[in-house]
């Protein structure tokens, strides 16, 4: 199944367990990527949606997966109520899906705000291999 199938599916499951509301997006002719990535992105969309239910009270999420230039950009957006990226207590979470997208040579960024909600956005250069 393809990365963007997989990610539907698993909005999809959440949002019934849950009633977070989710809005997916995904460009269409995405390349094919490896189940190291496959499974960064897979990993950071759980744990994204997971804190907006845990920690946000957010009532809706959006997802979206795009290819921008020689990236593959995956962002998670709440409508929750924010946090403080500085000063938050620091747990597992975040650090280690941080840490698999830089072992990819990506990247992974937080902004969050009390009126704006979280945003978290992460990037992986699509390799030749992926092509
Ligand atoms: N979407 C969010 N909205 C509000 N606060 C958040 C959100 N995501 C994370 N936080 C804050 O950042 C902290 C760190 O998040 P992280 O996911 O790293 O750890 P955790 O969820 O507390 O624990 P773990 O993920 O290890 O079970 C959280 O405890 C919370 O205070
Ligand atoms: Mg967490």
């Amino acid at each position: 199944m393809a990365l963007s199938q997989v990610l539907s599916a698993f909005c999809i499951s959440f949002s019934a367990t849950t009633g977070l509301k989710i809005d997916f997006n995904c460009q269409d002719n995405l390349p094919t990527v490896s189940n190291a990535y496959a499974a960064t992105i897979y990993r950071m969309i759980q744990e994204g949606l997971a804190n907006a239910v845990k920690h946000a009270n957010a009532s809706a999420a959006w997802v979206n997966l795009d290819v921008v230039e020689k990236e593959i950009t995956i962002s998670l957006e709440d409508n929750g109520q924010g946090f403080n990226v500085d000063t938050a207590p620091a747990g597992m979470g975040l650090v280690s899906i941080k840490e698999r997208f830089q072992l990819l040579n990506g990247s992974f960024e937080i902004e969050s705000s009390v009126t704006r909600g979280t945003r978290l956005s992460g990037s992986l250069p699509i390799l030749d291999e992926h092509l």
